[in-house]
């Protein structure tokens, strides 16, 4: 499709590249057909059936079953070769697998902030991986922008108060244009940046070069700052839920509801921690809207992802998430403690350490 003739098309530089121009072709083809057979009939028939004198009336016309039925069956047919042609590459757009790699993203008027899990930020820019998945976790801070790199093929929407997700593999090295493809404003057309696919060593280096502290890093630090730690750590969950391993876990609600607790639901329970209670626990958590910026949040769930929970043997392991030991903890823990995911399912006592009474 990328031809150095015609520049019909961006470059294809992403897995879904080829297959998404594929379908536009076939899409575009099977329009022309229609479009150049049709107009061609009635032309035809327009001249071939013309009225030839003022005394001149049609013959009677009996009606042609097989001919109508193919008009209908035909059409049909191709239009479910482009309904499935076309959810099959839309599936697999929204089906990031499971190894991505996490790049998140915020819009602002009028940039784009990218942080990586290490910590790295850069802003109108995005260096990625050659060759490895990359899942775009996508927010603003204030109105509607849409995230677009032609040369990848995708495109979605940033929103505020919200998180959308999309992801890529890039198969050719080198720069392509990153756009704001939605009106947010007089500087909309200035929202452009450059995606910049690296070898995975060059990228390694790139990325190595950084100061920063780590996402979690920063979250943990934000833990204690804003003193989530003294409600939400496993020594204290009589008061709110106990927050190891909660992403990705399901958690029941006091309306009886159960949900995964995926970014969106940490986000809302950060801001607006009423929203959608834990059951089990009242509702005595300030709501931190307007108090914490976006890149806060993606901190801090970043810090909540890195809790894994220290999963003991008597803990039916119904989860299979690889039981690891959370790699940045609020406190060390050296000893080990009783199953403490079961916040949401059965309330534990405080002070839960599992230290036998010695006798007196
Ligand atoms: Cu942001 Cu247009």
């Amino acid at each position: 499709m990328q031809s150095s003739t015609v520049p019909l098309f961006p470059e294809q530089a992403s897995s879904f590249a080829l297959q998404v121009d594929l379908l536009y072709l076939f899409l575009t083809a099977v329009s022309a057909f229609f479009t150049i057979l049709v107009s061609g009939i009635i032309i035809f028939f327009a001249i071939k059936y013309r009225r030839r004198s003022d005394a001149e009336r049609p013959p009677m016309t009996v009606a042609n079953l097989l001919l109508e039925i193919t008009w209908i069956v035909v059409p049909l047919a191709i239009s479910f070769v482009m309904f499935i042609w076309g959810a099959a590459i839309f599936f697999k757009m929204a089906s990031p697998p499971k190894e991505a790699m996490d790049i998140y993203v915020t819009g602002k008027q009028w940039m784009w902030k990218i942080q990586h899990v290490n910590g790295h930020r850069e802003i109108n820019e995005l260096h990625v991986p050659l060759g490895k998945p990359v899942r775009l976790t996508m927010t603003s801070e204030d109105v509607l922008h849409s995230f677009y790199i032609p040369a990848f093929r995708i495109k979605a929407d940033v929103i505020p108060g919200s998180y959308s997700k999309m992801w890529f593999q890039a198969t050719k090295p080198g720069k392509y244009h990153l756009f704001c493809a939605e009106y947010c404003g007089t500087k909309h057309s200035g929202m452009i940046g450059s995606v910049i696919v690296m070898e995975q060593s060059e990228y390694d280096a790139w990325l190595g070069n950084t100061k920063d502290s780590s996402l979690a890093e920063a979250g943990q630090k934000l833990f204690k700052t804003m003193g989530c730690v003294n409600c939400h750590s496993a020594q204290s969950d009589i008061k709110g839920p106990n927050l190891e391993g909660i992403y990705g876990k399901q958690v029941r609600l006091q309306d009886g509801n159960t949900l995964i607790a995926d970014e969106r639901y940490l986000r809302e329970s950060l801001l607006v921690p009423n929203a959608k209670l834990t059951e089990g626990f009242p509702a005595n958590m300030p709501a931190y809207q307007g108090l914490i910026t976006e890149e806060q949040i993606l901190q801090l769930i970043s810090y909540m992802r890195t809790l894994t929970p220290v999963v003991t043997s008597n803990t039916p392991s119904k989860a299979s998430t690889p039981v690891t030991q959370a790699t940045p903890k609020p406190e060390a823990t050296p000893a080990p403690k009783p199953p403490a995911n079961s916040a949401t399912t059965e309330s534990k006592p405080s002070g839960s350490t599992p230290k036998s009474e010695p006798a007196k």
